[in-house]
């Protein structure tokens, strides 16, 4: 119910504030060496609202408790997990960046081990909640929309640290997923903010890690393209690196260069499939043609499909396009 909503929406807050203030604390300077080593100056993590949370069972259960909200809150609202003696503290001794919703209310963290040795996972997120669906999440949309409503474009990237990296470097419609992959729900959200103009739908462009895991998800993400059509772009750095790393090593217009890269996800999608066989013999030839039929029957437009079996006829080599368009109907 909306009371319940606006008392955890509270609680998020007050715990946002908690956390950015610890960010000065002593205990934090390895949370600030973190930021520092990651190109970010205290007025970038001021601006992401980037905290500390301490590395104890109840500084915010005790500073909550101080502030009125009850043990029930703090755990409904995934601040703390309930203990053998009361409620403690989820996130403990990591970086916290603070995940609004799209009107910038704060609806949950995604925080960061900072000593490798520690438990848990690299990055812990907050669970399900009444306020917090992962499933149509994108962080860093609050600083983006406009950006995003007036380019017609939104850039995707994988981590809290790559959603700084962007906007820093002046590519503002950058924002991420919270530890899940970009699905369904996500999409809706997105397509409300691009607009349709001239058939188009507004670009997206997966911005993803320059690593098998970063290819992997924006091949996935193809799976679920139908919604964006041919308007979905992919820009993987060739190096392995992701955003957050490449402007630490290159710079701001490096990254900027990375997002204007960009190659349609078609092209991805069938390059990728091409790249798997052998062209220089025709057994290889076909298996790759067979491979990549189904990618191409799957664009719905019929001219759009003409002018990719054609691209295709080319990669594979065959010149045949008739092949090629006899393949692709079989499917
Ligand atoms: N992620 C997660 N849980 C993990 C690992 C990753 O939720 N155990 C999510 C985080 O949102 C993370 C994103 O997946 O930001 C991308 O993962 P990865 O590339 O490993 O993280 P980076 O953001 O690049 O982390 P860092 O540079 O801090 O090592
Ligand atoms: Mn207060
Ligand atoms: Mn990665
Ligand atoms: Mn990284
Ligand atoms: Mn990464």
């Amino acid at each position: 119910d909306s009371g319940q909503r606006a008392r955890l929406l509270a609680a998020h807050k007050e715990a946002a504030e908690f956390y950015q203030r610890q960010l000065t604390s002593p205990e934090a300077a390895i949370g600030r060496r973190f930021l520092m080593d990651r190109g970010f100056q205290a007025a970038d993590a001021a601006h992401f609202g980037v905290g500390y949370a301490p590395n104890e069972w109840e500084a915010l259960v005790r500073h909550l408790r101080a502030h009125g909200f009850t043990d029930q809150e703090m755990i409904t609202g995934g601040l703390a997990v309930q203990g053998q003696r009361g409620p403690r503290d989820r996130f403990r001794g990591r970086l916290v960046w603070p995940i609004r919703d799209v009107s910038g209310d704060v609806i949950g963290f995604g925080a960061r081990k900072l000593i490798e040795a520690d438990n848990g996972p690299k990055y812990l997120n907050t669970n399900e909640t009444p306020i917090y669906h992962k499933s149509s999440i994108l962080y860093g949309l609050d600083l983006a929309k406009n950006a995003i409503g007036k380019a017609n474009k939104a850039v995707i990237v994988e981590g809290y640290t790559d959603v700084m990296a962007c906007h820093l470097a002046g590519e503002t419609t950058a924002i991420a997923t919270c530890g899940t992959a970009f699905g369904e729900d996500h999409i809706r959200v997105l397509r409300r903010m691009l607009l349709d103009r001239d058939e188009g739908r507004g670009e997206v462009i997966f911005t993803f890690d320059g690593d098998s895991a970063g290819q992997r998800a924006a091949l996935r993400a193809f799976e679920n393209d139908d919604k964006f059509s041919s308007q979905t772009f992919v820009a993987v750095q060739p190096d392995g690196l992701d955003p957050c790393d490449l402007r630490i090593k290159e710079g701001d217009a490096a990254v900027r260069d990375l997002v204007a890269s960009r190659v349609a996800l078609y092209e991805f999608a069938i390059r990728n499939a091409i790249a798997n066989y052998d062209l220089d013999n025709p057994d290889g030839q076909m298996k790759a043609l067979d491979a990549v039929a189904p990618i191409v029957a799957g664009i719905r437009d019929a001219g759009r499909r003409k002018v990719w079996a054609g691209r295709v006829d080319r990669w594979i080599g065959l010149m045949d396009e008739q092949l090629v368009l006899g393949r692709v109907a079989q499917h």
